[in-house]
């Protein structure tokens, strides 16, 4: 495993990040229009996250840096790490447009401590999508133990995975284990002509290569690398239509299950301390 996934997933990402950029689901404008503006991802999070002023943070797997800019925005001194080159374009192309100083660098996400430093930072961010490219979840536990210093925290919202075993293309919307909980040494192989937000673009590079890692084993992975568990909280609701025609979009921008709520977490907070 290694060269074949991560080129399908690059040639993916590359296509999508300058119509994500474009789109009005990331809302780039809004952040150039009010010096205050957050991410509804971040701003979801903001009284887990507490004061985060002044603390050497990465983004793992940032994209196009909209919650890169927002962590940046409540006082954190940023850094963003992605593989994919045009994602960087547009996150710096935002940074440079509001006047943010942020430190944006491409590479793998398993090379980050190479790209940065052992102990570089006190907060790790990550999630919404970040965890299901990468294959081994018990590699990436030790990767954020290496990152961060003595007393640094992770703070991580991502998909749920019970809801990424579900079958997101039942015309009947019953929930329905499709895919795989749990981490496989294959990836799922999968065909997607359009992506998560609205665009207009006509994509080809529609196939990727993904991996679900269940709760027990993110959380072992965490707990492993010899992180101390300090928070985890599972959501109803999640940051995109995750099954589509089966949701509603509430005021905030998450989208919840049409109906019995009560049936699958969605999403979920965690956080772990060093040390
Ligand atoms: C859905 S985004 C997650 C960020 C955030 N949720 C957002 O929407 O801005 C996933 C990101 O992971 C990056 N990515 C995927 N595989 C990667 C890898 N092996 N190393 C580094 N970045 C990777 C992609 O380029 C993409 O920008």
């Amino acid at each position: 495993m290694g060269e074949d996934y991560r080129a399908l997933n690059l040639a993916n990402w590359n296509e999508r990040a300058p119509a994500h950029a474009a789109s009005p689901g990331y809302g780039l404008q809004r952040f150039r229009d009010d010096p205050a503006h957050l991410s509804t991802v971040v701003r979801y999070d903001l009284p887990r996250l507490g004061d985060i002023g002044g603390l050497r943070g990465l983004h793992l797997q940032c994209h196009i840096g909209t919650d890169t800019l927002s962590l940046h925005r409540l006082g954190a001194r940023m850094s963003g790490l992605d593989f994919s080159a045009p994602a960087l374009a547009e996150a710096r192309a935002l940074a440079e447009s509001v006047g943010a100083a942020i430190d944006y660098r491409q590479a793998d996400a398993y090379q980050a401590v190479e790209e940065f430093g052992p102990g570089s930072f006190d907060l790790v961010f990550t999630g919404i999508g970040a965890l299901c490219w990468l294959p081994d979840i018990a590699r990436w536990g030790r990767l954020v133990a290496d990152l961060l210093a003595p007393g640094g925290r992770l703070f991580l919202r991502e998909g749920h995975p019970a809801l990424w075993a579900i079958d997101d293309r039942r015309e009947d919307h019953l929930l329905a284990a499709e895919y795989p909980y749990f981490e496989t040494e294959e990836p799922l192989l999968y065909e997607e002509e359009g992506t998560y937000v609205a665009t207009d673009v006509e994509f080809v590079h529609n196939r990727s290569a993904s991996w679900n890692h269940g709760i027990g084993e993110i959380l072992s992975a965490l707990l492993d690398a010899g992180l101390r568990l300090t928070q985890f909280v599972e959501h109803r609701s999640v940051p995109w239509e995750a099954l589509p025609g089966a949701m509603t979009q509430d005021a905030d921008g998450e989208w919840w299950l049409a109906e019995r709520t009560e049936r699958l977490p969605l999403s979920y907070t965690l956080q772990a301390v060093k040390g």
